[in-house]
């Protein structure tokens, strides 16, 4: 029978700090109301520590994991980091990770696909485990979107937020773990939601600080328009390659960026919200985090054997959508 790659844990982190909207009110022209209707979107956790970075937040969650899992952190193999806001250009943040960890057999890398950095990053760990090469791949989201994000613009400051979430793949031969996942990306999309400098393009000068080119860079309702068609429609292909009827879906984790664009993938899968995994309430856009972040607060209601669909949609464009079979009570771990 072939190996799988099955999730056997589940982490996660928040900064303590916490940006709710009616701080966003005196900080900028906007409401609760716009903020609410607009994106579902109630408070954020927000890193007020200038001296942490990406990696603080991902070592916080890979501890949980270990603990949670009983891992010894030298036992890892591999660690992939999807991430848009890493420590530093290079090295990578995997490598930082490890460091702090003292996971020092891992090796890793950051993989950057914005909002499908985690599912993109999932896709990838499992194949390590599913040739037998690896018996411990963990796979974490982690953004600190605060560091990128201009406090003036209030078209993307109130949408995003920090956090980090991280997943244990190990390999079963039970019918649990991923099962098939459709990955796509189009850099024609970068126009709508990039970082302008800060890169070999455009390194950073004053003038690129001046202008307030290090910052997120999104045109809204373009973005919008592709995520609401793309998340949508790649979550019903996988539903229909794998033969998912909406009745055999028990969950649904999708990327958490608008309340609006998951409830469209939900309609357009068929199924109801009770379905339907939220946190963006109290994170917000979490970027690569959001996903794993998702698995962790409901991982106490997740059954052996439920049939999730994980789908995201992100800058690049990047997009795509993961099924597994959830491998253990989740009922039965503490958080
Ligand atoms: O996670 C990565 C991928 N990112 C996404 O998926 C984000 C996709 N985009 C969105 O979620 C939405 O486009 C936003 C939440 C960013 C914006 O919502 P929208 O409904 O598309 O608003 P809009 O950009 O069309 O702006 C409508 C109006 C504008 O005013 P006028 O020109 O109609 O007078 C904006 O200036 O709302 C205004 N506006 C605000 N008003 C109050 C924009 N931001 C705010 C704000 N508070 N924070």
């Amino acid at each position: 029978m072939m190996t799988k790659a099955a999730i056997t844990a589940v982490a996660g982190y928040l900064p303590e700090n916490i940006l709710t909207n009616s701080d966003l009110e005196k900080m900028i022209d906007t409401t609760d109301e716009w903020i609410t209707t607009r994106t579902g979107i109630k408070e954020r956790h927000i890193e007020n520590d200038p001296g942490k970075a990406t990696s603080d937040m991902a070592v916080e969650a890979v501890k949980l994991l270990c603990k949670k899992s009983g891992m010894g952190v030298e036992e890892i193999d591999l660690l992939i980091c999807g991430t848009v806001t890493p420590d530093m250009v290079f090295p990578a943040t995997s490598n930082i990770i490890c460091a702090k960890l003292g996971a020092k057999n891992a090796w890793g890398f950051d993989l950057g696909a914005a909002c499908s950095g985690f599912i993109y990053g999932l896709s990838v760990g499992a194949q390590f485990i599913e040739t037998g090469k690896y018996k411990k791949v963990v796979v974490v989201g982690a953004d600190m979107m605060s560091r990128i994000i201009d406090y003036e613009d209030r078209a993307t400051c109130v949408i995003f937020g920090d956090g980090a979430g991280a997943v244990l793949l190990e390999p079963t031969k039970e019918e649990v773990g991923i099962l098939d996942f459709i990955l796509h990306a189009d850099g024609n999309g970068a126009a709508h939601l990039h970082m302008k400098a800060g890169g070999s393009l455009r390194p950073p000068s004053h003038e690129t600080v001046d202008s307030k080119m290090h910052f997120v860079h999104q045109e809204g309702q373009a973005v919008f328009k592709h995520a609401v068609y793309n998340m949508a429609e790649v979550s019903a292909k996988i539903m229909e390659q794998n033969d998912l009827k909406a009745e055999d879906v028990t969950w649904l984790a999708a990327h958490q960026a608008n309340k609006r664009i998951i409830d469209a993938t939900a309609s357009r899968m068929g199924i109801g919200k009770e379905k339907v995994m939220m946190n963006i309430e109290n994170y917000g856009n979490t970027t690569a985090g959001t996903i794993p972040l998702l698995l962790w607060d409901y991982e106490k209601q997740l059954k052996k054997g439920d049939n999730i669909i994980l789908s995201a949609f992100g800058g690049g464009f990047t997009w795509g959508a993961i099924y597994l079979k959830w491998a253990y009570d989740g009922s039965k771990i503490g958080k």
